[in-house]
């Protein structure tokens, strides 16, 4: 047998969601372009993009990438980007209860109308940003262990965790 024999080229939908500013576009842009945007503008609708990863099985990953709009007039949409989602990535930011309050609220829409097997990732942004820490990282490990989540921490600014969190939800697909 050969040395790829279980090589395999995957394409997989994922939508991001969360609170508006929470920096979704930004994680997004980090992975698709390695870039950091600090004049990055507010979500209209949502926005696609896709990014190919290697993992090292050599198996191949395509995200097609759903980036929705955080702002609560464009919530009805949602629905449209999560239904047939394979991965679901609920981003909120470390500095904002607010936005972790929302995190919560993802989890329960998409445990009642996600698909059955999404696989789900809970993702804590603007690490960076420690000295205006105000969620701690128990309490999204914690979240996230509840509900069959992965978790992480990144940050868009530095690039800390980015490509681990894509090659993590690459491993876990079924
Ligand atoms: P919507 O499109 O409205 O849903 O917002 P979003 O979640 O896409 O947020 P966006 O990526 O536009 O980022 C919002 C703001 O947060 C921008 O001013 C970014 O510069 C900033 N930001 C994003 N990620 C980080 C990060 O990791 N660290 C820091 N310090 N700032 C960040
Ligand atoms: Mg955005």
């Amino acid at each position: 047998s050969s040395e790829n024999a279980d090589a395999k080229n995957l394409r997989v939908k994922l939508v991001l969601l969360g609170d508006s500013g929470v920096g979704k576009s930004c994680i997004v842009l980090r992975f698709v372009r390695g870039e950091f945007d600090t004049t990055s503008k507010v979500t209209v609708g949502a926005s696609f993009l896709s990014q190919t990863i290697a993992l090292q099985d050599s198996t191949t990953v395509k995200f097609e990438i759903w980036d929705t709009a955080g702002q609560e007039r464009y919530s009805a949409l949602a629905p449209l980007y999560y239904r047939g989602a394979a991965v679901a990535v609920i981003v909120y930011d470390i500095t904002s209860p607010e936005s972790f309050k929302k995190a919560q609220y993802w989890v329960k829409e998409l445990q009642k109308h996600g698909a059955p097997d999404i696989v789900m990732a809970l993702v804590g942004n603007k690490a960076d940003l420690h000295e205006k820490r105000e969620v701690l990282t128990d309490d999204g490990m914690e979240l996230a262990e509840k509900n069959g989540m992965f978790f992480i921490e990144t940050s868009a600014k530095t690039a800390d965790n980015i490509n681990q969190l894509f090659e993590e939800i690459g491993k876990r697909l079924p």
